[in-house]
């Protein structure tokens, strides 16, 4: 159970964040949905009883003000799940692949989850027992659709570790979960990029997909998050 914690959830308005921020808010914590899609976020939020803080995890100051209104109003933080993420530019040769989009994925995901772990350490810090989960995905370890996703989220992996190490003498435990096709907006996209590229139907490819849940990758996290994971210091594959 989660009773007495404050966990974020970077990324909750949709998709694995927010099934996570609901198991977690149904386990007992105080959850902080932080997303940049208001209107999403605030929906989840104000459906669980939680917090929403609107954050652009690119932009440090957006990032430092989601912190600040999680200490104004609780106090406290015990966990942090970063889940927000991007996927461009899929099935785009490398020697096409615009430096744009390579730049965009870099920012939101390896850029984004490293200003969430900067500004949250002072909160976790002050937890008993501090976690930080990163949503990486098995396309940092190979089979990525994307050049720039797959380089990101290996980026990703290795922030993790390395705060791993660091931060164990702080008292804070860190994760890395590496989840693989679910079936949420993100993955869609993609399936639907492939779609078109092999003309088959949606339909053919999404059920091609043999996609897995969001609630699956979520009972990870809401797990990873509580105390019964104390003895889990490393980074964790998922379907
Ligand atoms: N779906 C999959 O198959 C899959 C597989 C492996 C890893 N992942 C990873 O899981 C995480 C969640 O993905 P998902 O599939 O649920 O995607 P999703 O698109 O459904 O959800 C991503 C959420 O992140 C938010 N977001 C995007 N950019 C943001 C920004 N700059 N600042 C704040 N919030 C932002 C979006 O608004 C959205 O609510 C991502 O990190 C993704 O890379 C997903």
């Amino acid at each position: 159970m989660l009773n007495g914690k404050v966990i974020l959830v970077v990324g909750g308005a949709a998709g694995i964040g927010r099934a996570t921020a609901e198991l977690c808010a149904a386990r007992g914590a105080a959850v902080v949905v932080a997303d940049i899609d208001p209107a999403a976020g605030q929906q989840v939020a104000t459906a669980i009883g939680g917090l929403f803080v609107a954050v652009n995890v690119t932009d440090p100051a957006s990032v430092q003000a989601m912190v600040a209104a999680i200490e104004e109003r609780y106090g406290r933080l015990d966990g942090l799940i970063q889940t927000a993420g991007v996927l461009k530019g899929a099935y785009t040769p490398v020697d096409e692949f615009p430096l744009e989009t390579w730049r965009t994925v870099l920012e939101v995901n390896v850029t984004g989850s490293f200003l969430c772990a900067k500004h949250a350490v002072p909160l976790l810090k002050q937890s008993d027992k501090g976690v930080m989960i990163l949503v990486s995905s098995g396309a940092a370890v190979g089979g990525s659709s994307s050049v720039a996703y797959g380089a990101s989220k290996g980026g990703v992996n290795s922030l993790g570790i390395t705060l791993a190490a660091k931060l164990a003498p702080e008292g804070i435990r860190v994760n890395v979960v590496m989840p693989g096709n679910i079936d949420t907006g993100m993955k869609r996209s993609v399936i639907a990029a492939e779609a078109e590229m092999s003309g088959k139907s949606l339909e053919d490819a999404v059920a091609a997909s043999k996609l897995g849940v969001p609630e699956g990758v979520a009972q990870v996290l809401a797990w990873l998050v509580s105390d019964d994971a104390d003895y889990v210091r490393g980074m964790i594959t998922t379907r």
